[in-house]
């Protein structure tokens, strides 16, 4: 083991890489981010540095960019890689998939040689739990639940990325690696100096729904209400986005305490479901506005009900989500009032 502090943060300027840049250097990590903004905002690395109060390494590169990721790892030793940096739009990746796939494919192919190459064991994948697809006969999914067919080209670039992870790691690399399969990552850090920015008309939930209220939007669409759940309304597991970050840094430390090459599957979700209608009533009592919402037709694609079973994370990584919805409700609120002043 190299015992140094040094973490390659791929997209660590995206949503979920900047949550786990703050949180890694709460943890007495050096965390080194690659990103080249194509998906995300310098005004991220700002806030990290307000939150933190120490400056950021940063690298401004496309990791699909062989030589110059290359470079980054004869510049710093490191002790672990979290390879965020991937196009995320479901609908986007319909219409685009050779960009998916070129862009999320050939990005971890290349980060996963550069680990081998340079001897750098331990790497956690973002994976998700769209690759469980609409499961059969339960709600609950655990590590263990059969994987679908993707249902997009976005879906299909986490599952081929598992594939792809699992096969390096079959031939004998030395390796060890975890694919944490979020859930849905939710709200902002509680300072409001970093969160969600989505780029055009949001897709997810909780942006539409803080742009509703904040005025940018005229009114949300509820997709479908005739769904078999308790209000007719699909089911999901929303997780604050600081619990989801704080997973990769006990994802981080459970690797280095691994001897032997693995790759392990973790989900990260709370394990408790939450509807579309519970989700704008929270909305409602935390901001204290009223939501122009109405119920339209069901969004192709979507999966009525899904949440995790999180027994692995609690036993593997003794990490468990600590924040409620209504904390990452208000928080989502917060981060969407400071970035519309
Ligand atoms: C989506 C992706 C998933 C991806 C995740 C990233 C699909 C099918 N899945 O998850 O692969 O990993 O985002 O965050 O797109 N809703 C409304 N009105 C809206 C927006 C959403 O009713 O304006 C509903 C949706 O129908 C769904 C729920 O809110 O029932 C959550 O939607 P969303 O935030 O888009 O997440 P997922 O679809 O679960």
């Amino acid at each position: 083991m190299s015992n140094s502090k040094y973490i390659l943060v791929t997209g660590g300027a995206g949503y979920i890489g900047s949550h786990t840049v703050v949180e890694l250097v709460e943890n007495g990590f050096s965390p080194v981010i690659v990103d080249d903004f194509r998906n995300s905002q310098e005004s991220s690395i700002d806030g990290i540095e307000r939150i933190t109060g120490k400056s950021v390494t940063l690298r401004r590169i496309d990791v699909c960019d062989f030589a110059s990721l290359e470079g980054v790892f004869s510049e710093f030793n490191f002790e672990g890689i979290i390879h965020f940096a991937a196009h995320k739009a479901v609908g986007e990746s319909v219409e685009k998939p050779l960009a998916y796939y070129r862009n999320n494919l050939l990005g971890l192919i290349n980060c996963l040689d550069l680990a081998v190459k340079y001897k750098v064991e331990n790497f956690v994948f973002s994976s998700s739990c769209t690759i469980y697809g609409e499961p059969k006969n339960e709600k609950v999914v655990t590590e263990e639940s059969e994987i679908q067919i993707a249902n997009s080209p976005y879906g299909n670039t986490k599952q081929i990325g598992e594939e792809i992870i699992n096969d390096l790691v079959a031939s004998g690399a030395n390796i060890k690696i975890l694919n944490l399969r979020y859930f849905n990552p939710v709200g902002a850090h509680f300072s409001s100096q970093i969160g969600e920015l989505p780029i055009g008309k949001p897709n997810n939930l909780l942006p539409a729904v803080a742009q509703t209220a904040i005025g940018k939007i005229d009114k949300i669409t509820v997709h479908g209400n005739d769904y078999d759940t308790t209000d007719g309304t699909c089911v999901r597991d929303y997780i604050h986005v600081t619990d989801v970050a704080n997973a990769h840094v006990k994802g981080i430390a459970w690797l280095q305490s691994q001897k032997n090459s693995l790759v392990e599957n973790i989900n990260i979700g709370t394990g408790q479901g939450t509807s579309v209608l519970e989700i704008i009533h929270t909305f409602e009592e935390v901001s204290g506005r009223k939501l122009n919402w109405e119920f339209g037709k069901r969004r192709e694609g979507d999966v009525v009900e899904i949440y995790a079973d999180v027994t692995k994370s609690k036993a593997i990584l003794n990490w468990e989500a600590k924040k409620t919805v209504k904390d990452a409700v208000k928080d989502a609120w917060n981060w969407e009032k400071r970035i519309s002043d």
